[in-house]
């Protein structure tokens, strides 16, 4: 098992590119099934969500090339329309195949989805969306076996505006007879990514990005060559983490666009950010100040994924903040690490109380998650003396090679 060890206390200063997006690439990988044919993608970024996405596409029958930041997916030979358990543990985001191969195949059997303990993570959204547009489905030891032979496209009303079942209908939808509209659609960038992949193979998907996306169906789909978007969360980290080391750091691809609650709240700090076409320079001096309240919401609001990361640098920022949570329940596992380093934090029902210290110091933490194992590292980086992280296989599954981009920028860091 790999451990971080970082050295805190570096200024970062210099220029980073940041990646394609994990939350494009892992639903864009699952769409690649419907072409029944050739899908190019670039900016493909080198995460075990991605491995385990290559892993499935595999198990189907498909043929997966890699070669640095391109994928290439052939499905045109696709035989099997069933995910086990022991693949779909793997992964949350695993689910996203049940829509894609049921749009190819009508029927399909895959087992309850795994990922990082967030809370119950249940999928009844996409089940009770999937019911209403006449998919039949058996839940029986742990699999769902579903059957899309008597779909009806209609209006489907989500509960929420859950990311996943959005992306599950629109790729169950967009090869369908008849138009489906989703009313209180996710609005996030990734599913106007995922629209704009489908509709470059021939789709005719409209309204993403806003509440209500209209999937008109269309009979067959064509190979196609795709970017992905730039990650705003892996982008959201590195400004947390200057934030909180101070330094000068320019993020070259970035949509800054897709940034604007973090850079609303991290200039509130007092940092100076400056935005420009498609890169974003942060400039942060001494200690900043403690936000008064954060609260995380579904985009445009403060993204969920960016909380653990913006906890981490207020525990040395001057003054008190209050973190409520919204969206998942145990988004606070890494606050007892940060407490082992001397972060000063009281957890409430679904909120934290973070009073500011001078620093933190240097201790042995275990990254409880994803993006509380990033906030573990920001933490390290501000902090005094030596910090080793470990568990850090669960920051590798959304971070391509943390440590490459933070030494680059002169953090003290190496992966033992
Ligand atoms: C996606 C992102 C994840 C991000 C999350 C919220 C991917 C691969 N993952 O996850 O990084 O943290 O959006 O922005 O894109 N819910 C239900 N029933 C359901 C589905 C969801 O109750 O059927 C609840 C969840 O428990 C959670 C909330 O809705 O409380 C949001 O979940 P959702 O938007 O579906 O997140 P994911 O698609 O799993």
């Amino acid at each position: 098992m790999s451990t971080y060890v970082v050295h805190g206390g570096n200024l970062l200063t210099g220029e980073v590119r940041i990646g394609g997006a994990k939350n494009s690439v892992l639903p864009i990988m699952a769409a690649s099934l419907l072409n029944l044919s050739q899908t190019k993608l670039l900016d493909c970024p080198n995460i075990t969500d991605v491995d385990i996405s290559i892993e499935i596409l595999k198990h189907l029958g498909c043929s997966v090339h890699r070669e640095g930041y391109t994928a290439e997916i052939d499905s045109s030979e696709i035989n099997n329309f069933e995910i086990p358990l022991e693949l779909m543990n793997k992964m949350r985001s695993s689910f996203i195949f049940l829509g894609a191969m049921l749009a190819i195949g009508g029927k399909a059997v895959c087992g309850y989805p795994g990922g990082c303990e967030l809370g119950a993570r249940p999928i009844d959204l996409h089940l009770k969306a999937f019911k209403k547009l006449g998919v039949r489905i058996k839940e029986k030891g742990g699999y769902i076996s579903c059957d899309s032979s008597h779909f009806k496209a209609c209006k489907v009303a989500l509960d929420f505006p859950s990311v996943g079942a959005t992306e599950n209908i629109m790729l169950l939808a967009c090869k369908q007879k008849g138009t489906t509209i989703i009313i209180n659609a996710a609005r996030e960038p990734e599913i106007k990514d995922l629209q704009n992949f489908l509709n470059s193979m021939g789709a005719h998907i409209s309204g993403a990005g806003s509440s209500r996306i209209r999937i008109e169906g269309v009979p067959s789909l064509k190979s196609v060559k795709k970017r992905i978007m730039p990650d705003r969360i892996v982008a959201a980290t590195m400004m947390f983490a200057v934030a909180t080391t101070g330094g000068n750091i320019t993020l070259k691809n970035v949509d800054c666009s897709h940034l604007e609650s973090i850079i609303f709240l991290l200039k509130d700090c007092g940092a100076e950010i400056y935005t420009h076409c498609d890169s974003l320079d942060i400039k942060c001096v001494g200690r900043l100040k403690s936000p008064d309240t954060l609260q995380t919401m579904p985009y445009p609001g403060f993204p969920t994924d960016a909380q653990s990361q913006a906890l981490a640098s207020f525990t040395t920022m001057e003054g008190t903040s209050i973190v409520k949570e919204t969206i998942f329940e145990n988004r606070f596992n890494q606050t007892s690490e940060l407490k082992k380093m001397g972060a000063d934090i009281t957890i409430g029902d679904r909120m934290a109380v973070i009073r500011g210290v001078p620093r933190l110091h240097g201790a042995h933490v275990y990254s409880p998650d994803l993006r509380g194992g990033a906030a573990l590292v920001i933490a390290a980086l501000g902090a005094e003396g030596k910090t080793i992280v470990d568990n850090i296989h669960y920051i590798d599954r959304g971070y391509d090679n943390l440590e490459n981009m933070i030494s680059s920028l002169g953090g003290d860091i190496i992966r033992e």
